[in-house]
């Protein structure tokens, strides 16, 4: 990728080349960056080694004339093949974590990990909880960030999806987080019992089936499972609404992103006189809603 002629070009210099290139080909970012750059520093990194926010000396390091054939090779089959980049490095970060992905869990990007890093605040006093559950787990990567950063808290953490579920195993014991962090293969909550938790956090599929046609190429290569939820989105999300207050302490809360399905599931609530809060984000997302126990107790059938 890099135009340059020197063989070992800075990695500013191959940072810019790629970045152009990926420009130019139309791709979509949003698999984890938001931008060409992003990605293009994100391959340099893995290349190198290190994480993706790397100082910028790092810009004046030559690369070697082995590692920019491998470099350009991976942005060649992103352009080629239009798979996010994380599945082609076959990892991806989020906060300071690095997870193992592949194509059988999503990219991870949740704005839940903002929330995590507050501590939930202001809406759950961290210091006071023990224990919290992870819906539709992935790769693992809510729950294991919730683990790291927290390490009082007890993690549980479901998905419906065997081969996510051994992913997100993997990165439990990559990260070493066995003893705080168990994986369950569970539809919701039917491997739980009776469990209950202070806080249960989701990041469901609900994508509409309208919308799952217009998404860009991208996405495509994202299990379906994670994504699609029906005519309008709410296929997983209303059953985890019901269900959740049977497995929240009696001050617990659920914190659930629906994104786009935002506007069908407030007008849900409504009609089923939930009473919710939407949260906001200081470093972007949106569609994510928070209900304490007593609200969905008190939810209309
Ligand atoms: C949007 S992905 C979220 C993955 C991860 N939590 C993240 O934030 O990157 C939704 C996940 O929910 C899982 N899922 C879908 N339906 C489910 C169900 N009924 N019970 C449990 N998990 C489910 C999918 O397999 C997928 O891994």
């Amino acid at each position: 990728m890099s135009q340059s002629t020197d063989p070992s070009p800075l990695v500013r210099d191959w940072v810019r080349d790629a970045a152009q290139a990926m420009d130019q080909a139309g791709l979509f970012f949003g698999h984890g960056t938001a931008s060409a750059w992003d990605e293009a520093c994100w391959v340099v990194a893995w290349g190198l080694d290190m994480a993706p926010n790397f100082s910028k000396a790092v810009g004046d390091r030559r690369i070697s004339v082995d590692l920019v054939g491998r470099l350009d090779d991976v942005v060649e089959r992103r352009i080629r093949t239009r798979q996010p980049m994380a599945y082609l490095l076959g990892e991806a970060w989020l906060g300071p974590l690095k997870f193992k992905v592949n194509s059988h869990a999503l990219v991870p990007r949740s704005p839940l990990a903002e929330l995590i890093g507050e501590g939930f605040a202001p809406w759950v006093e961290i210091e006071a909880i023990r224990r919290v559950l992870d819906v539709g787990t992935g790769c693992g990567c809510l729950a294991c960030l919730a683990a790291q950063t927290w390490p009082h808290l007890s993690v549980e953490a479901v998905d419906v999806s065997p081969e996510a579920v051994a992913l997100a195993q993997e990165n439990v014991t990559r990260l070493r987080l066995d003893e705080q962090v168990k994986i369950h293969l569970s539809d919701l909550f039917s491997a739980l019992d009776n469990q209950r938790f202070d806080v249960i956090m989701a990041n469901p599929p609900y994508v509409p089936e309208r919308t799952m046609e217009t998404l860009p190429e991208e996405y495509g290569h994202e299990p379906k499972l994670g994504l699609a939820a029906g005519e309008d989105g709410l296929d997983v999300v209303i059953p985890l609404v019901q269900q959740a207050k049977s497995h929240l302490t009696p001050s617990g809360v659920l914190i659930c992103e629906v994104g786009e399905a935002q506007p069908a599931f407030d007008a849900w609530a409504q009609d089923h006189r939930l009473e919710i809060t939407w949260l906001e984000f200081e470093h972007g997302g949106e569609g994510v809603f928070l209900a304490e126990a007593s609200a969905l107790a008190a939810v209309s059938p």
